[in-house]
Order: C-alpha cells, then structure tokens, then sequence
C-alpha cells in the first residue's frame, strides 16, 4: 500500500507551493500602528476611497507602496495629516488663502500642493519641490493619525490605473495577499478622490477634479482648471487613461449604443434611468443625486467588470457639483 503524505505548503509531487497569506481586515488600531512602525503598509479608510498608507517620512516606507501598487517611481504621493499644526511641520511655505482653504475644508476631500521641507524625502514627491497634502474625515483613519507620531502617504489603495476602491473588500480582493492588514471603515462616503489645488498668487489651480466641488472654491477666489494631457509627471491622475476596468468601457447616448452594439453581450452604467432590467445594468442614482452618483461609481463598475459581458456601455452624468469630478473619471476610465 502506497501511503501519501502531504506536507503543508508541498504538493502531491513534492514541489513547493507558495501559499500567500491574506490581509486582516478589522478595526485594532494598536495593531495597524504597530505595524505602520514597522514600515509595513496598512489600507487605511477615508471619505474619499479606501488608501495604501505607510510611514511618509520613511524611504522604505515609501519603496514599499510603489512597489506594492505597481506604481511607477513619477507618480508622487499624497500625505495624510491630523490637522493643520502638522501639515506645517513639513510644508513651508503656507500661503493665507491655502491656510484659509484648509481651515474651511480640513478634514475633508481638499488636497493642497504645498512646498514641502527638506526633512520630507524626495521619493515621497517623485523629486517635486511642492507635496499633496491632506486631513482625511474618516474618524478611525484620525484616531490612528492621533496614535502615531508621523504622517502617512497614502495613495489609492489599488493597482496602478485600475479603479479605485471604496469598500474594504474591494482592497482585499486587489491588494490582500501584499498587505497585512486593512482597516475597516465602511464605504467611503464620497466614493471619489480628493480635488487637488495648489494656489498660484491669488489663484486656485484646480490639478485634479474630485470630492471637493469647484463652486465651493469659487467662493474663495478665481479658479482654474489644469488640462493636463497625455502623459504628465506632475499629475499622473491626470494621466489620459486612468480608473480603468479591464473590460472594454465605451461612454455616448446609451440609446445609440445600444443600437450599436445590439449583437454583444453588453453592461450598461447609466446615471438615473433604467435602460434593462437586467442587473448588467447599473443605475448610479434612480433619483438623479450625483452624490449619490459618485458614492456608487467606482463600486458599479468594479462589479460590471467581473460579470459575464464583452463589453461596459455608459453616459456621462449632469455637469453639477461633483458631476464634473465622475465626468473627468468616466473620460479616463473608459479611454483606450
Ligand atoms: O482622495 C484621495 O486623494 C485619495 C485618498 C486615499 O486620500 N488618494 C489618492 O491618491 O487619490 P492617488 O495617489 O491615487 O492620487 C494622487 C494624485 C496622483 O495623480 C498624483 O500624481 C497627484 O495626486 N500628486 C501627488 N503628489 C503630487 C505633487 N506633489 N504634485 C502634483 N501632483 C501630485
Ligand atoms: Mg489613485
């Protein structure tokens, strides 16, 4: 008789397996302070998406979220402070109007571009002179900022390009066998990155639309938008094709492309109507909220992404508010 012992981690034939282990999700921060000590990356929650943070003053740190991301070194990172105090420490320097910007909307979805302090390592802005910077408005992401004693950069918590994530699970399902452990916070609120800005003279710049609404500057002075276009190191978010799904994503009148597109299986991202009844077809807000729209974005079509059709048909949303900000996502997302 032939007795077959099977080794943990051997198989049948003897050969190695390499089991890789998955990321803890849950809510001890003891344990994701210690290990952000560590130098390990821990995905954090915030009202924008979920982010990849490590120690912002640490190269290693650093190394290790562009390396996890797949993330090419000219792609600098944002920075995740408590409060304004911090943010001085390693920005100087602290223009009036973007102090008056942070004190309106920190903690928020406002990120400022701000002259970073040489003590800030250069790997952490791609060799900028100036870093992103924000206080996210997650309580448990602040209570672990009020924990440890050093900032976190924190990108988006997917792989390069690829839609960003909103929930926990979506982080797992990308990242769980790179990282040891997730924070659980819900589903982000707002579902869309933070607008970024940096203030030249006495005027807003607009570098990336997002959570923040563009009127709501305007309250505070001229605003303008950056057209970055093709590929841009001082704002790969910009980057012409960017918040991709794998599957083919063409956006136009859905009607005509329904028509057009009659003989392949197809999935449809619409903003209020329902155009299947199907549940290929994914309506962003069946009241026409574009908040709403935004909170279920990228979550929709990760979903379209995984069903079984040749291709994502969508529409773009009202120009309203935070529209503008899933309009810009739409362009890039579905760009080839
Ligand atoms: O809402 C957000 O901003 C989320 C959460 C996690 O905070 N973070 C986020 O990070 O969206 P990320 O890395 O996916 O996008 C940051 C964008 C990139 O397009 C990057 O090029 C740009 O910000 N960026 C970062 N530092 C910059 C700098 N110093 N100058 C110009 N652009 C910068
Ligand atoms: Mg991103």
């Amino acid at each position: 008789m032939i007795h077959v012992i099977l080794f943990r981690n051997v198989n049948i034939l003897g050969n190695y397996i390499h089991i890789k282990s998955m990321a803890e999700i849950g809510t001890n921060l003891s344990k994701a302070s210690r290990l952000l000590k560590n130098n390990e990356l821990v995905a954090i929650p915030t009202e924008t998406v979920y982010g990849l943070a490590g120690n912002a003053l640490d190269p290693t740190a650093i190394a290790k979220i562009y390396t996890t991301k797949n993330r090419p070194s000219f792609d600098p990172l944002i920075t995740h402070v408590k409060n304004i105090t911090d943010a001085s420490t390693l920005v100087h320097p602290f223009p009036k109007l973007a102090h008056k910007l942070a004190e309106q909307f920190w903690p928020g979805p406002l990120t400022l571009l701000l002259p970073k302090r040489k003590h800030v390592p250069d790997l952490l802005t791609s060799g900028l002179e100036k870093m992103a910077i924000r206080v996210p408005d997650h309580p448990i992401t602040l209570k672990l900022l009020k924990q440890i004693n050093f900032p976190l950069a924190a990108p988006s918590a997917n792989p390069f390009g690829y839609i960003s994530p909103t929930t926990s699970e979506h982080v797992c399902h990308q990242l769980g066998e790179k990282i040891p452990y997730i924070i659980e916070g819900g589903s982000a609120q707002i579902g869309l990155e933070s607008t970024i800005v940096s203030i030249e003279g006495k005027i807003i710049c607009i570098h990336r639309l997002g959570g923040l609404d563009l009127e709501k500057l305007q309250t505070f002075g001229d605003v303008i938008i950056r057209n970055y276009k093709g590929v841009n190191p001082n704002g790969p978010g910009q980057l012409d094709s960017h918040y991709a799904p794998k599957k083919k994503f063409i956006i136009g009148n859905l009607n005509d492309l329904l028509l057009k597109y009659s003989n392949l299986k197809v999935g449809i991202l619409s903003f209020s109507k329902t155009y299947s009844n199907s549940n290929k077809n994914i309506v962003l807000s069946k009241n026409g909220d574009v908040n709403e729209a935004a909170e279920n974005f990228f979550s929709a079509l990760r979903t379209l992404d995984t069903e079984d059709i040749d291709l994502i048909l969508g529409e773009y949303v009202p120009k309203k508010g935070i529209g503008k900000a899933i309009n810009d996502r739409l362009k890039r997302a579905a760009y080839i």
